[in-house]
Order: C-alpha cells, then structure tokens, then sequence
C-alpha cells in the first residue's frame, strides 16, 4: 500500500485528496462500484462466469464495496486480496441488510416502532451492529425510512410506520444505534437511510411500482425522516426503484444533488438500490446501460449496485465527455471518507476478528435485549372483561394455531444473516408458565419451505384439522389462538391485495368461537391486517407482529402479566382493502360532514374511520386525561401539558401522544399532525403532569415555493391516547 504520502496528512478531506490524486480513472470508478459476493469466498478461486470477472476485478481496484459477504474469515480473504494485491489497496467496506439484528433477531421494525420507546429502539440497533461487526460488516442498509400509508405494501414491515414525526424519531434513534458516537470503533457500522424518496408510495401498494406525488406531500411526509437521519450524521443513504413523478429516483438529480447533497448538507455517499441504475433502461428513461450510468453518475447517485453500469461504462462517458472527472472525484471523495471514518485505512481487518465473532453472536445480553424490545413492540387491541392477563393457576389451556409452534416466521423476512428456525415458539414461551396446556395446530397454513425467494404457499382448502381444535377447545377453559402471516408474506416483494387472515384461518377461529368464546387472539404480521369480524367478536386481541429470535417468551410474560403492554399503533388499521391508503393525518375535504343525502365524503357500503387508529394501543391498567392547558405567552415556545393518572389496579406506562391541527395555512395541512410525544410510568392512583413544548420546527411546514414557514392563525390542540380520542383546546399563533 503506497501510503507514506498521506502519513503527512492530518485531516480526512487532505488525505482524501492526496489519494484522490493517486487515482486512475478506472481506480476511481472502481470505488463507485459494488458487487454482490455469491461464491464459496473460503474455497478456491472462481475460474470462470461472474465470480471469476470479479475476483479479477478486485485485484485491479476495480471494486470499491462487496455486500453478502460475511463472516470473519470471508471478509479477511477478500479485503485482504484487495489490499495486498491491488496498486493502491484501499480497503473494500462491506454492506449487508442488517434490519433488525444479525443473528440475534429483534422484532421487525414496525413492531419496533410500535413501542414508541426511542431508547429502545437505539439499544436494538446498537445490539444489530454489535453482531454484524462481528463478522467483518461494517455498513448496514437499514434503516429504512420510508412512510407509507398503504398495508399492501409488504415492506411496511420494514419501515417506521405512517407517521413523518415519529418516523423522524424513530430515524435517528436507529441511526445513532448502528454507528454509535464513534464510527472507527470494531463494533460500530455506517447506517444506511433508505430509499430515497418516496419508495412508500407506490401505486396501490405494488411493488416498484410509480410514484406520483405532490411537493406538499414529499416536503411533509416523505422527507422528514430522511432529513432526521442527515441530522443524525448518517454515512449512506440509498435511493430506490421507483419513479417519481415521471423520474427514476436513481436518475434524479433534484432529489439527491440538490436537495439531499445540497440544501441539507449531507457529506456521506448515495448507494443505489439493488441494480436500480440499470433499471432506468426499462423505466424508458435511459436508452441503454451506458447511457444510465452516464445519468445516475450526474444525479449523484455515487455507488452502483450490481447493475456493472459503472464498472462497465463510466470511463468512457468521461473519456467521451458525456460526464465530467469532477463529478467522480466528488463520488469518490464521500466513500474514501467513509472508509476513513470507519478505521479501514488504519487497519483493513478491524472488523476481522474470529474471537470477536465467536463471542459475540446470539450473546445472552442481545437475547435478554430483543427479549425487552419484543415485550415493548406489541400492542394490545381489545380485552374485553379483563380476560387479560391471564391467571398462573389457570386451569385449562388450550393453544391452536399453526403459527404458535412455528420457530421460523416470527424471525420475519428480512433475516438473512440469522438462522432458520431459532425463534422462541409462543408454545415453548407459554411452557415455562404453566404445563396446563394442550396443543391442536388446526389446518395447515403455509407451506414448509417458505423463503426469502418465493412465493408462500397458502392451503385454501384442506380443513383436516379444524374439527380436532374444535374438541380441544371445547374442553377447555380459555382458548389461545396464534393466527396471522407468514414471516415472509411481508417484506420485499410482498405486496397483497387481501388483508385479512390468510387461508383457513378466520374459518378455525369461527368454529372454535362458536364452542368457546373465552377466546385470546395473538396476531402475528408484518403489517396492518383487516380483522373486523376478530376485532368484534373476539374478547382478547394482542397484536404481536414478528417478534424475532425472542418471540415465545416476550409473549408468554405478556399473556401472564409479568409485562403490562404498552405498545401503540405506528400505523392504522383499516377496516376494508378499500379503504386503503387510509391515515390519521389526511386532509379535509370540502365536504367532510355527513349530510342527510349522498354529497358528503363518504362510502356508501363501508364506514369511514378505521378499525384501529394511529397510536392505539391498550394497556392492563388505565388512564385517565385531565387538564389541558396552553400558554403561549411566548409565543416561540409554546407550552402545552396535561395530567395523566393511572385508574386502574396496576402499575403501566403510557404514550401520551401531542397533536396539532393548523386550522387555515397557504397549504391545507393535514386534520391532525402528531408533534410530540411522551412515555410514562405510572402507579396505580398515580398521577404525573406531562408538558411538551411547540416551537417553530413544530408548527411550520413546507409550501410549494420548497419554503418552511410559520403562519399565524389559530392551531387546534389534541393531547391524548392515541390520534383517535384525546383532550381538545386551541391557541393563536400570532
Ligand atoms: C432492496 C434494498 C436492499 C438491497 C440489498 C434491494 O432489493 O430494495 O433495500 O438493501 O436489495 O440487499
């Protein structure tokens, strides 16, 4: 490695131009290029195809980032092929999808989100980037910031939910968890918000699909968490597949040249997604490979993805000076100082160490912490007679369901690091409470061998097995009843048009329900289902999403109560397919009001509310709202508390949730907007007074004109429970 010259050097940026200028143009399009690693790394070299284009171009420094390659050995071998053998040896930084957790699986990130617990949720990303580091990872693409409004969509499952401002906290906490306060640490990894912008708002909610959206809506609700995480000093940030507005994001020079690199200062490097550049090919917006290389380079897109389009055309467009070095050099310079920032310059092998590896993953501290996040992520949607918790001593219990005895799908979809089937059962969880409990899987649901690449199986008509679960319930006391999706019927790929329990499942809970209503419904899903039937007939409903490696027994401590549930709805849940894109912060129409005749904003054949709303969620306990009061004296901080008190008999914490509602602005703004909130603990009788502060950042917005302004007027106040009932009063902003 020919160095000496930036021994000299003191800060990043000198030793990034000193070794800028050491550069060939090949070298430098080779730092824009990444390659998916496929083959046996430990084995012998590749002789021919695809391995073997690559292993020569890791030599030549045509290679700037591998991703899927793991594990200490592994990565040593590559990183160690391209610093000793290639001209200049700039260590390669190595990617993986590390979404929630490597080995040590957390729940999904919109269970995560659910908790509404910021701490946690950093301390579950620090734990993700505690394991990946292990194995030689030191960049994950997560997380993923995208809002969406639209439960077809599978991969809401990997986001923070509907919600701008929550999704902004939600952000940073993840950001600041996988690269800690300091980046060169062995056990920290850059962060990657993704996917910029607007992948949440696909047509429909199918996959890839376009994106047409107005400036009100990607100012407002898609940008805020992507600026959150810039904020946060997040190292990469990915773009998408999706058009926007008539444009390939990953063309986009606007979006990430502008706005992104431009007006809000960010000094990482743009990753494109998965092949995205050269998509722009069939988007129609590109004539050919070279000429998407050509406009992803100029849109500041500065990493290619496995698409070859840089590796294969960037020279030549600058050669033919269709694009200038300037533009490579600027590229180039974000990821050299990345890699600075990660200590590979000072030691390649940081991440590299095969006792670190062995010690750290599935280690019992990243299982007692994902155990905590699991028990903070669900979110209890109806307990009707205070069926819940249920008693130690409860006489008999039946368990049915195909997924209370799964091992796999509550490790989610987006697991590829982890091990197959290490979930804790609820079934194994609900053991440890009390051996009082009889087992009937009832029908199959899902085929064996669902994966991460196919389609899962759904059975829609073998009903052997309903019958056997019927008797077990009849005999028993209390029924609990594990239903949901599969772990990989959300995530990539999975959009759906159907959101209520698939297959036979709703079918076993009506026939069990007609010999025991006494009946504990634990769902498991990667995003918002339809439920009304359950919702209605149903005394118990826990929502417990995928929970990750420590499903079982987060779920058993909560059915016995040795956890209160305290999450809340990140998203709303609609009550029909139809209804969907469906919430809380909408607008108003002109005719919101029902009206004895037809001309009002209505369906005709479905209501309009949602069966659950954003930032629902029950608790054993409950608690009381009173005395909302506003001072806006100062009008650059505006007080707003209220007193929350435990009326129940237990002790429990609540998410006192602020709203505001800007009631005549330039730019209709939406009915409610969430602007802060709280998690508390209380007592039983206990009462505390909870006071949130509105300043500028809070009661501003963005106008067509790209400005944030401040209007005065009069805003609407909501201090409560969830966006769908709380105290209510006003204030001037003069
Ligand atoms: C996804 C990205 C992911 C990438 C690498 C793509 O298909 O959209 O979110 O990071 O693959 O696995």
């Amino acid at each position: 490695m020919n160095f000496t010259i930036m021994a000299q050097e003191k800060t990043i940026d000198q030793k990034v131009d000193s070794l800028l200028k050491l550069m060939t143009l090949e070298e430098k399009v080779g730092q824009m290029n990444q390659y998916n690693g496929f083959w046996d790394i430990t084995g012998p070299a590749p002789k021919e195809g695809n391995a073997a284009e690559k292993y020569e171009h890791l030599k030549k420094g045509w290679v700037g980032s591998m991703l899927n390659v793991t594990g200490t050995e592994e990565v040593r071998k590559l990183q160690k092929m391209v610093v000793e053998e290639s001209r200049l040896g700039i260590p390669l930084i190595f990617g993986f999808d590390v979404i929630h957790g490597y080995k040590t699986l957390a729940p999904i990130p919109l269970a995560e989100a659910a908790s509404w617990d910021m701490e946690a949720i950093e301390k579950s990303a620090r734990i993700a980037a505690d394991e990946a580091s292990a194995v030689g990872l030191n960049w994950t693409f997560a997380p993923m910031v995208d809002i969406s409004h639209d439960a077809r969509w599978g991969r809401v499952m990997e986001g923070g939910g509907e919600d701008p401002y929550l999704g902004a906290q939600i952000a940073k906490a993840r950001v600041n968890g996988f690269q800690g306060t300091d980046l060169s640490q062995n056990n920290t990894i850059a962060a990657c918000a993704k996917h910029f912008a607007a992948y949440g708002f696909a047509e429909a909610g199918k996959e890839y699909n376009t994106v047409d959206i107005g400036t009100s809506t990607l100012y407002n609700m898609v940008f805020p968490p992507f600026k959150a995480a810039v904020e946060a000093d997040v190292k990469t940030v990915m773009n998408g597949f999706n058009l926007l507005n008539g444009v390939p994001v990953t063309g986009d020079k606007n979006l990430q040249r502008n706005i992104l690199k431009g007006t809000w200062g960010f000094d990482g490097f743009i990753i494109s997604d998965w092949s995205s550049i050269g998509e722009m090919v069939p988007h129609g917006y590109a004539a050919d490979l070279k000429h998407a290389a050509e406009l992803g380079a100029l849109a500041g897109s500065d990493m290619d993805m496995e698409s070859y389009a840089y590796v294969t055309h960037l020279a030549d467009n600058v050669r033919e000076g269709k694009v200038d070095e300037s533009i490579l050099d600027e590229a180039v310079g974000r990821i050299l100082r990345v890699k600075f920032e990660l200590g590979l310059f000072d030691d390649p092998y940081r991440y590299c160490n095969p006792e670190r590896e062995k010690s750290r993953l599935y280690h019992e501290d990243h299982q007692s912490g994902v155990l905590e996040m699991a028990q903070k992520s669900m979110v209890l949607l109806k307990n009707e007679g205070g069926l819940l918790p249920l008693k130690k001593n409860q006489p008999k219990i039946a368990v049915i369901g195909e997924l209370a005895n799964d091992n796999n799908s509550p490790l989610g979809s987006w697991r590829l690091g982890s091990d197959d089937n290490t979930a804790v059962t609820v079934l194994d969880g609900l053991k440890k409470y009390t051996q009082n409990l009889t087992y009937a899987k009832g029908p199959k649901v899902f085929n064996e061998d669902a994966n991460f690449l196919n389609e899962v199986q759904v059975n829609e008509t073998d009903r052997s097995g309903i019958s056997e679960a019927v008797e077990l319930a009849q005999s028993s006391d209390v029924v609990i009843m594990v239903l949901g999706e599969h772990g990989f019927q959300s995530g990539e790929a999975r959009s759906r048009t159907k959101l209520g329990l698939p297959g036979l499942q709703l079918d076993l809970l009506k026939a069990v329900h007609k010999v025991n209503k006494n009946i504990v419904l634990v769902l498991m899903n990667g995003r918002p289902l339809t439920i009304n039937w359950e919702a209605e007939n149903v005394p118990a409903i826990l929502e417990a999403w995928q929970l990750g490696s420590q499903t079982g027994n987060a779920i058993a401590k909560v059915l016995f109560g040795d956890y209160n549930p305290s999450g809340k709805l990140p998203m709303t849940f609609p009550r029909s397919v139809g209804q969907v894109p469906i919430y809380y912060n909408h607008y108003s129409t002109g005719r919101a009001n029902e009206v004895p005749i037809v001309f009002w904003t209505h369906y005709s054949d479905e209501k309009n509310e949602p069966l659950f709303p954003f930032g629902y969620g029950l608790s054993y306990t409950t608690f009381g709202y009173s005395d909302l009061a506003i001072d806006s004296s100062n009008q650059s901080k505006i007080k707003v508390s209220a007193t929350i008190t435990n009326t129940g008999k237990v002790a429990g914490e609540e998410v006192v949730q602020l709203y505001i509602h800007d009631k005549v602005a330039s730019v209709t703004r939406p009915v409610k907007e969430l602007k802060g909130f709280q998690k508390i603990g209380l007592a039983p009788n206990e009462s505390k007074r909870v006071e949130f502060v509105l300043t500028n950042k809070e009661l501003g917005f963005y106008n067509h004109q790209y400005e944030f302004v401040v209007e005065p007027g009069e805003f609407g106040v909501m201090v409560g429970t969830s966006s769908g009932e709380g105290l209510i009063d006003s204030f001037v902003k003069k």
